[in-house]
């Protein structure tokens, strides 16, 4: 298998294997480095400058993409950052998004910017700069130092510009990123912005290329028995001018961290050409990785190039195979193994899409507690860092691509898809695409999905690859040449017969359940968009959780599935519209809260015994009356007791649910599970008093002090005898003091329309500075040294200079230097921040405050702002500008102002529990320190959360 673009020049292939028992060797001493980039970024909803890509000129991007525009009065944000979780619910926006008014029809929601600036060291000179994007959505124009240096569409796929030529070393550089979401790319919440990582990658010239490593190992039929062959390929990009030799050095780390084999290359590289070479080696009786046992080993490939380092990286990976049989279904490690799978968005409470990493384990590990051992990441590519985490934790994969389509555009977002993700040993099976309705049995949908299949064969021999097909026993089009057929929904008699006619054909449950539930409520509510918890509400595509499940289960040809969803999400309410804002699929809430369903799952996927009754028993009013009483358990026999009192012994049939009609008396409805006539395990569910207090329990308690970590932390009511009360609604505030702060806040109501988050009202007001202007026509505005711009220069005589004008004073190609001396008060200082605007400078424009340059202006119709905070002074200032006019009449218009940042007016976090519980997410800054989190609610008890923020392994970041 060969990436067949590139072109390998090996002159001496010196390949030998070394095992060794040593400690993983020498730090990194290569000049690679990673920098995180998330902090400190300004943001700005809106794009008031028109256009900012200037294509008659290089460098030349206007508004915020030129490096003079002001961001000063702009929201400082850090990364990721979702700008829809900020806007209000809105009943004319779009349902499947969430109603938040975003995308067609709201266009001042629409397009936003981001601009940082950071410095660069003169020592970076003759690196080469990457920046990296995990992922923006969507349409992102990227510009630094006012290039233009890319723009990339799909909000999901990761993308880098090479920013070697345009960086400033040894001085200010400022990344300015327009981001223009008007178009959806989904049916589901998608939010806005910046939402995953950005990176700033620094290497040596020569270098490993970026995603420039495969790894993956080998087994005789695919079994893992004796040795793994491990296969590596390395892709080296020599960026200078000389033909140069270089020494690829691999060591294979085990999960223990011994060095047990080293393999060595060298390969001759031409100038400003691509090499790649391959190395194999053996591991005998390697650890293998599964959901069970994750063990990971790291490959460390070193490149030395003129007996220096050049470059040196770690690639994780893991060692274990993976297929799909048409008989068996899915095989792990060779043996037949269940896919117990959840699909899911990236969207959670209080973050909306801009999940910070912690919550990505978060959230796999609250989707392992009930035995799921499988995502699917639909119905896009994900963050890497979500597939960090299943690595980490043991949860395979399914990998899925946004859309079919065998064009340029789309196979090459396919193929960064999958030389960035396939080394993670959680992906199992990559997805071509989701429920491509329109053209999935025709012979165009075919084609183009064989295009896509092939290209992914050629890139990764070890993984299968499947299709979303919403079909039932249909072999035309994308079906009759996929490797594993995908079922969405269709559970009975179709997927028996398909299976009958097409013996040969692997198949996986992609997509089954769309089961709807809302956490703590038993009855279907329209008018408040609530569904039922029992197990009984399904589409008419889908079907209940118990129905597919069972179905599945007895038909290992199927593999197992994924059931949408495992989380609920943003948009797609289902059944019912507003004031439903979200969906009920999720065996977990948007908060990660387990609906009744969960021990649904984690009796029949988990082996621990399982004991789960509902509903609450909180029904004040329906005495006497018959309340349906659910047990889900794998117990093989249940007794339900009233108060005590026995209401008989049932047997569990396997992936069922028992049932009794209880007649409603307050008290105590408790359960013993027995197997084998033994009581294994008891659970109560007892009548609570009134809410007496709130709450709240920390995730964890110790976090690391490094400004992405996060506590996740729950807010309960808890009656007198501590008991949650599973009907309280009550308000809670929130308050929090010491170096962190509150990140979101949520509690899972499918209707809730409370904020998610709080932020500080920004305002600005604007003070003229029209008056004592005078202007006198130059020769040479491009003199650094022209006197007249100088402070002690004597303008007496000048004319005055009208600065509300619309246009003029200068004729064509004329020039002129216009001076003002403005009083600013000690309350003007004052202001957050403070910037000095002009209506117009027509056209070129250089800006001096008391003798220092702020900036340039270069577009007639910008109306550029400077940030002069840090030069004025109390009193008289002196502002200074030159400026050229080249077409028609110019000079400066339109007026000039200070425009001066209010105190931020700050907000109360809050947020109400539903059905007696919430959610709050902290985030510490990256200062250590103690964290104190309050909660108080109106006649109850308050509560205090402390979380300790501990100095940890700084991350690198970006300065
Ligand atoms: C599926 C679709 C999902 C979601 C689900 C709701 O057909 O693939 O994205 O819309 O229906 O039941």
């Amino acid at each position: 298998m060969k990436i067949a673009s590139l072109r390998l020049c090996v002159f001496a292939s010196l390949s030998f294997v070394v095992f060794s028992l040593n400690l993983l060797g020498a730090p990194d001493s290569s000049p690679r480095e990673r920098l995180l980039m998330d902090f400190g970024w300004k943001f700005h909803l809106g794009n008031e400058w028109g256009i900012a890509q200037n294509l008659a000129k290089a460098g030349t991007g206007s508004g915020p993409a030129s490096t003079s525009f002001s961001d000063a009065s702009w929201r400082t944000v850090n990364l990721p950052h979702d700008w829809v979780i900020e806007l209000p619910f809105d009943q004319g926006a779009d349902g499947s998004h969430g109603f938040k008014p975003v995308g067609p029809g709201f266009a001042t929601n629409n397009v936003a910017w981001y601009r940082r600036t950071f410095e660069l060291p003169k020592a970076d000179a003759g690196k080469r700069l990457w920046l990296e994007f995990d992922g923006v959505f969507r349409d992102a124009e990227v510009f630094v130092n006012g290039w233009f240096v890319g723009h990339h569409e799909s909000g999901y796929n990761s993308f880098r510009y090479d920013i070697t030529d345009v960086a400033n070393y040894g001085g200010k550089n400022v990344v300015a990123v327009k981001v223009d979401a008007s178009q959806f790319e989904g049916w589901f919440y998608e939010g806005a912005g910046i939402y995953r990582h950005v990176w700033l990658v620094k290497t040596a010239p020569l270098a490993i290329a970026p995603n420039g490593i495969f790894v993956y190992s080998q087994f005789k039929n695919n079994v893992p028995k004796g040795s793994a062959e491990i296969h590596i390929q390395t892709q080296l990009l020599n960026l200078q001018a000389s033909t140069t030799d270089a020494a690829v050095k691999c060591e294979i780390v085990s999960p223990d961290g011994q060095i047990i084999s080293t393999v060595h290359k060298t390969i001759k590289l031409s100038a400003w050409i691509n090499g790649e070479t391959e190395q194999t080696t053996r591991i005998s009786n390697p650890e293998l990785w599964s959901p069970e046992s994750p063990k990971l080993y790291k490959l460390v490939t070193t490149v030395e190039s003129g007996g220096k380092m050049v470059d040196r990286k770690e690639t994780v990976f893991g060692i274990r195979t993976v297929a799909f049989d048409a008989n068996k279904g899915f095989l792990l490690n060779g043996k037949p193994y269940e896919l117990k799978g959840t699909c899911n968005h990236q969207d959670h409470a209080g973050v909306g899409a801009a999940l910070p990493d912690r919550l990505q384990y978060f959230r796999i590990e609250k989707l392992k507690e009930f035995g799921d051992n499988a995502i699917r990441t639909s119905h896009n590519p994900p963050t890497p860092e979500l597939l960090e985490a299943c690595d980490h934790l043991g949860m395979l994969v399914m990998d899925e691509n946004r859309l079919l389509g065998g064009d340029a555009a789309n196979l090459a977002r396919l193929k960064g898809l999958i030389l960035r993700d396939r080394n993670h040993p959680s992906v199992a099976i990559w997805s071509l695409a989701n429920e491509e309705f329109t053209v999935q049995d025709t012979p165009a949908g075919k084609r183009a999905a064989e295009t896509m299949q092939t290209l992914i064969q050629r890139l990764d021999p070890t993984r299968p690859i499947t299709y979303a097909a919403p079909v039932g026993d249909d072999f035309n089009g994308i079906n009759s040449i996929i490797e594993v057929r995908g079922w969405n929904y269709h559970v009975g008699q179709d997927m028996h017969n398909y299976h009958r006619e097409h013996p040969n054909q692997p198949n996986v449950g992609s997509e089954q359940g769309s089961t709807v539930s809302t956490r703590g409520i038993y009855t279907n509510d329209a008018t408040r968009g609530y569904v039922s918890s029992y197990d009984v509400n399904a589409q008419p595509w889908s079907s209940t959780a118990e129905s597919w499940w069972s179905y599945f289960a007895d038909r290992p040809w199927l593999s197992g599935g994924f059931v949408w969803t495992g989380f609920d999400y943003r948009g797609e309410p289902t059944p019912y519209g507003w004031p439903c804002i979200n969906s009920h699929f999720g065996i977990l809430d948007t908060c990660g809260f387990p609906k009744d369903l969960f021990y649904y799952y984690q009796s029949w996927w988990t082996d621990k015994p399982v004991l789960h009754l509902l509903p609450h028993w909180n029904w004040p009013g329906k005495e006497g009356q018959n309340i349906d009483v659910w047990c889900f358990s794998n117990c093989r026999e249940v007794e339900l007791f009233l108060n005590g009192k026995s209401l008989g012994r049932k047997t569990m049939e396997r992936n069922s649910h028992l049932k009794w009609a209880v007649k409603y008396e307050p008290g105590t409805l408790s359960a013993k599970g027995y197997n084998d006539g033994k009581p294994v395990v008891e659970i109560k569910v007892e009548t609570t008093g009134e809410p007496a207090a709130v709450r709240l329990e920390p995730d964890r308690t110790i976090i690391n002090a490094n400004g992405e970590d996060i506590s996740v932390i729950t807010v309960s009511m808890r009656d007198a005898r501590n008991r949650i009360v599973p009907t309280a609604t009550n308000l809670v505030h929130f308050g929090l003091n010491g170096p962190g702060k509150i990140l979101g806040v949520g509690n899972g109501d499918p209707s809730c329309h409370e904020p998610d988050v709080y932020l500080p009202t920004l305002t600005t007001h604007s003070v003229a500075k029209n008056d004592g202007w005078r202007w006198q026509k130059v020769t040479n505005v491009y003199d650094s040294n022209l006197p007249e711009i100088k402070t002690n220069f004597d303008d007496s005589s000048w004319e005055t200079a009208d600065m509300q004008a619309v246009s003029g004073p200068l004729q064509e190609r004329e020039q002129a230097v216009y001076r003002a001396k403005i009083q600013v008060t000690e309350q003007e200082l004052a202001a957050e921040s403070v910037e000095l605007c002009f209506g117009m400078i027509d056209e070129d424009g250089w800006v001096y405050v008391n003798g220092q340059k702020v900036g340039e202006s270069h577009g007639w119709s910008s109306a550029p702002a400077f940030d002069v905070k840090h030069l004025l002074h109390p009193g008289e200032n002196i502002i200074t500008v030159a400026v050229a006019n080249w077409n028609g009449a110019g000079g400066i218009n339109k007026g000039v102002t200070l425009r001066l940042q209010d105190k931020p007016i700050l907000h109360e976090w809050k947020r109400s529990v539903f059905n007696g519980l919430a959610q709050i997410i902290v985030q510490p800054t990256k200062a250590p320190g103690e964290i104190k989190l309050t909660a108080s609610a109106e006649g109850l008890t308050p509560a205090t959360a402390t979380i300790q923020s501990q100095p940890g392994t700084p991350q690198p970041c970006v300065p």
